[in-house]
């Protein structure tokens, strides 16, 4: 039997197979298609008789090894890599739901799933119902006949709210319901998939693991344990049918993905299979720093609130120690009081940097009521999590000291 390797070894060899001439990282394989010298070699492939890429909008090779290595990372059984994380939350979604069909959602969003649930998917006859995350009871309660789908956040981005998501998944699968679950500001390394009892998992890879800002990408995880043989799912049938276990993967890539055309280019595949590799160090580092500045900030009197999972005395300390093994993730929120005294802090730091997004190696800053929420009412805001004087805070990799230097001279 093959030996098991842990973590930290999969994030570096997991997936990858030997490249041309001993190549030891993975090869760029830029090119749009891959001929064949037979038409009865290209019909096989096409009709699924023999594995084989024919083109990068449905696969590549490239794209193929980072989707290797992300499904052994989640303890998945397939992955699909596309464009964006967005991307990704589209695919996986169109997948499963229909016109008529509902969809049940944590509140707690990333502007960008919020919007697309609030309004694009609407558009389309689809409906999403907001619930509180944290409330598994109020999430039973409103399931009815038309709910297709769960939807979660591991920690809600920018509310910093942390659902117990194998209660959810209980909930989800005794109405014989997914549950999909965005990890992207957890990563496998806080918790995989499979310790989540998530049916399909969602990345944002441009964030933590790529790690480094240099490109934007997505990826949806099977967990292949869910049952699509349901009266719930008719257009899963064939799919079950030929496919089994990988019945959902099957039907997002043969049909959304191929049909969307949201495929990640070679060269990000190849920055997000390099930058994966040093995964666990950097998340450490991620949590420790955050700790360590979210005490600093809960100590300093012009902050008049902090929000971190790993405060003890955060409402979502238990949950988030459960489940994340005392690991709480590298963001922050805090508030001075005001607008004006959050963008005065904003524009005293010297090493953050202003900008939206999350995951760098650097720390980030961002004032979301006035950016990325900015198209939205006070009453979703407040739903979000979003508050006037909330600064969020992607702390990054950088010592510790100097971070926290950095908002002490910011703050006075
Ligand atoms: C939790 C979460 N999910 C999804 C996304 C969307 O990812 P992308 O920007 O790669 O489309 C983001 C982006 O910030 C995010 O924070």
């Amino acid at each position: 039997m093959a030996k098991k390797f842990r973590f930290s070894t999969l994030l570096v060899h997991g997936g990858l197979e030997p490249g041309p001439a001993g190549a030891t990282t993975v090869p760029i394989v830029q090119s749009s298609s891959f001929a064949y010298d037979t038409a009865e070699g290209l019909e096989d492939v096409f009709r699924g008789r023999q594995t084989g890429q024919v083109y990068t909008r449905i696969g590549n090779p490239t794209t193929e090894s980072l989707e290797r290595r992300l499904t052994i990372l989640e303890g998945g059984v397939a992955a699909i890599a596309t464009s964006s994380g967005m991307a990704a939350i589209t695919t996986a979604v169109m997948a499963i739901v229909r016109a008529g069909d509902e969809i049940l959602s944590s509140s707690s969003l990333f502007g960008g799933t919020f919007s697309l649930f609030r309004d694009t998917l609407s558009n389309f006859g689809i409906t999403v119902r907001f619930v509180d995350p944290t409330d598994p009871a109020g999430f039973k309660n409103a399931i009815n006949q038309r709910t297709r789908l769960l939807f979660v956040e591991t920690i809600g981005n920018p509310k910093l709210d942390v659902p117990d998501i194998p209660a959810l998944a209980r909930i989800a699968h005794e109405a014989g319901l997914p549950i999909m679950v965005d990890a992207t500001v957890t990563t496998p390394y806080l918790a995989a998939g499979a310790q989540l009892s998530a049916d399909i998992m969602i990345h944002s890879t441009s964030k933590y693991l790529n790690g480094t800002g240099n490109s934007i990408g997505g990826v949806i995880i099977d967990q292949g344990i869910f049952n699509w043989n349901s009266p719930l799912f008719p257009h899963f049938q064939p799919f079950h049918k030929k496919y089994r276990s990988f019945a959902f993967s099957a039907r997002a890539r043969k049909l959304i993905h191929k049909d969307l055309g949201a495929c990640p280019a070679p060269m990000n595949s190849f920055l997000m299979t390099e930058g994966i590799q040093t995964l666990a160090l950097r998340m450490e580092r991620h949590c420790s720093n955050a700790l360590a500045l979210a005490r600093f900030l809960g100590g300093h009197s012009k902050v008049r609130w902090v929000k971190y999972p790993g405060l003890e005395d955060s409402p979502d300390h238990e949950v988030a120690t459960r489940l994340y093994g005392g690991r709480y993730g590298g963001l922050i929120t805090f508030g001075t009081g005001d607008k004006a005294s959050a963008f005065k802090v904003i524009n005293n730091l010297r090493l953050a940097k202003n900008l939206a997004n999350i995951g760098d190696a650097k720390t980030l800053v961002i004032h979301p009521a006035s950016t990325i929420c900015c198209d939205y009412t006070l009453d979703e805001k407040s739903l979000m999590g979003v508050t006037e004087d909330q600064i969020r805070v992607s702390v990054g990799i950088e010592d510790s000291e100097d971070i926290i230097e950095d908002f002490k001279q910011a703050l006075e």
